[in-house]
C-alpha cells in the first residue's frame, strides 16, 4: 500500500488533490498513476535483468485500457494475453505480435486460428489444444504450459497450478507432449508455469522454478533444447497498512541463479499483471448517503461490485480513505457499501473513518489489477471512467460509458414491436 501526500487535509495523487480529479471527470473514476507505473516496470526488469536476459510480458488481464498498455509497450514490456480481443487490444497499442505470447485455456479452434495467423507464440495448455493447433498452423512459435503441481494465490479462486488444475499439461505427460510436438512439425522454444495470483511468499516460485528446471532437464535429455523458462505471474503485493512489500531483489536473484546453475537456458520470462499496475491506480468514489443501522454505521458511495468486484468476489482487502479529511481523526468503523442492489455489495467492511458526510469523497486503494478490467453493467450502470496523471497533470483515457450504451448492441425483434 503506498502513502500519498496531502495538502490542507486532501489527499494528493501524482500531485494533484483528489477533490480536483472527482470534481473534473466525475466519479466513479479509476485513476492511474502513469510514474509509479513507469517505476513498477523499472523496478521489476531491473531485479531480473541484471542476472539474466529477461522478458517481462505484462498479463494484461489485469488492466487491458490502451492508454496503460501505451505505457507498458513504450517501457519495452512483452504482453501475456489470453483471449484474441487481448491480442488485438495490445497490438492497438503498438506491441508487434513477437512481443506478445498468448496463453489460452479451453480456447476454440477459431481463436487459436486467429491467434496463429498473426504469429503470436503461443503457449499450449493441453494436448488436445496441440493436436487442433497442428491442423491449423505448425510454423509458429510454441511453448507449453506445465502444471506444477504448486499452486499459491490471495484465494482459492486464483490458485492455478495445484495438482488436477485445469491449466496444463500434467507433469507426466510433459515430455510426450513434446515430443508429440516435434512430430507434428512444431519447434517448441520454451515452458510456462502460472503458480496463481497474489501469493505473498515466494517459497511457492522457487518450488515450481525447480519443476521447471527438472522438466527442462528431461527435455533436453529427450534432444529438446528450451530458450526460455517463463514463472508466469503472481507476485503479490501489500493491500493492508503496514503489509510488507514483496522483495523483488531477492526473488530476481534467486530464480535467476537457478537457472542460471541448473540449466542451459539462459532467458526467463515473467508475466506480471498485479505487481506492475495495482498501486499505480486508485478508485474515486462519492459518498451519497451515510446510515446508521444501529449495529452498523453505512458510507454509501456511487460505485458498487459492478464498479470493483474483488471485495464481493474474493473477499480482497481494499484500503479506503476520506480524500477530503486526509489524516484527520477517525470517528467510528463504518461498512463502505455501493449501489447494488445484493446484501454482498460491500467495498470495505469495519473501517474507522473521520466523520464521514455526504459528497466526501472517498478513495479506494490499490485499485489497478483487477479493478477496472473486471467492471460490469449490472444493475444497468454504465462502465466508469479512467483518467491518468502524469507530471501534476489529470486527463481522461477512457470515457465514461453513457446509459445509451447500455442498449447499444441490443435488438428488439420486429414482431413485438408491433
Ligand atoms: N499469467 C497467467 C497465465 C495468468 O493466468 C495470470 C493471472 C497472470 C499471468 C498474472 O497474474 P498476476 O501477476 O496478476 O497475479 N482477478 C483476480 C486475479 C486473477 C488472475 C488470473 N491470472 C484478482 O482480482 O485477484
Amino acid at each position: 500500500m503506498r502513502d500519498y501526500d496531502c495538502r490542507d487535509n486532501v489527499m494528493l495523487f501524482g500531485g494533484i488533490p483528489v477533490t480536483d480529479i472527482a470534481e473534473e471527470f466525475g466519479t466513479p473514476l479509476y485513476v492511474t498513476d502513469e510514474n509509479r507505473l513507469r517505476e513498477n516496470y523499472r523496478n521489476l526488469y531491473g531485479a531480473f535483468s541484471k542476472h539474466m536476459t529477461t522478458e517481462i510480458h505484462y498479463a494484461c488481464k489485469a488492466n487491458s485500457s490502451l492508454a496503460i498498455l501505451k505505457i507498458l509497450e513504450s517501457e519495452g514490456s512483452g504482453i501475456d494475453a489470453v483471449s484474441i480481443g487481448e491480442v488485438v487490444t495490445c497490438m492497438k497499442a503498438g506491441f508487434t505480435p513477437d512481443r506478445i505470447i498468448y496463453t489460452g485455456n479451453n480456447v476454440s479452434n477459431e481463436e487459436l486460428r486467429a491467434v496463429a495467423e498473426l504469429g503470436v507464440l503461443i503457449n499450449i495448455d493441453s494436448a488436445s489444444e496441440l493436436e487442433r493447433l497442428a491442423k491449423i498452423k505448425s510454423s509458429i512459435p510454441v511453448s507449453f504450459r506445465i502444471t506444477p503441481g504448486v499452486g499459491a494465490g490471495h484465494h482459492a479462486k486464483v490458485v492455478t497450478g495445484a495438482k488436477g488444475s485445469k491449466f496444463g499439461i500434467p507433469l507426466k505427460e510433459v515430455v510426450p507432449t513434446y515430443l508429440r510436438a516435434k512430430e507434428l512439425g512444431f519447434e517448441p522454444k520454451g515452458i510456462h508455469v502460472h503458480i496463481g495470483s497474489g501469493g505473498m511468499s515466494f517459497e511457492p516460485f522457487a518450488e515450481a522454478m525447480e519443476i521447471l528446471i527438472e522438466t527442462t532437464n528431461k527435455l533436453k535429455d529427450a534432444g529438446i533444447d528450451l530458450e526460455f523458462i517463463d514463472i508466469g505471474g503472481g507476485i503479490g503485493v501489500p493491500y493492508r497498512p503496514n503489509e510488507p512489500e514483496a522483495d523483488i531483489e531477492e526473488l530476481g536473484m534467486n530464480l535467476t541463479e537457478m537457472v542460471l546453475e541448473e540449466t542451459d537456458v539462459r532467458k526467463i520470462m515473467l508475466e506480471p499483471g498485479r505487481y506492475l499496475v495495482c498501486d499505480t491506480t486508485v478508485l474515486l468514489t462519492r459518498c451519497v448517503d451515510v446510515k446508521d443501522a444501529g449495529v452498523k454505521k453505512y458510507v454509501g458511495v456511487d460505485a458498487g461490485f459492478n464498479t470493483l468486484v474483488r471485495p464481493v468476489m474474493y473477499d480482497s482487502y481494499h484500503h479506503v480513505a476520506i480524500g477530503n479529511k486526509f489524516g484527520r481523526a477517525c470517528t467510528a468503523k463504518y461498512d463502505v457499501v455501493g449501489h447494488i442492489c445484493e446484501t454482498g455489495d460491500h467495498l470495505a467492511r469495519d473501517r474507522a473513518l473521520p466523520d464521514p458526510e455526504e459528497g466526501d469523497v472517498v478513495v479506494i486503494y490499490d485499485a489497478g489489477a483487477y479493478g477496472f478490467a473486471m467492471s460490469s453493467n449490472y444493475n444497468s450502470r454504465p462502465l466508469c471512467g479512467e483518467a491518468l496523471v502524469h507530471n501534476g497533470k489529470a486527463e481522461l483515457i477512457r470515457e465514461p460509458q453513457g446509459i445509451e450504451d447500455l442498449w447499444r448492441h441490443q435488438k428488439i425483434p420486429e414482431r413485438l414491436l408491433k
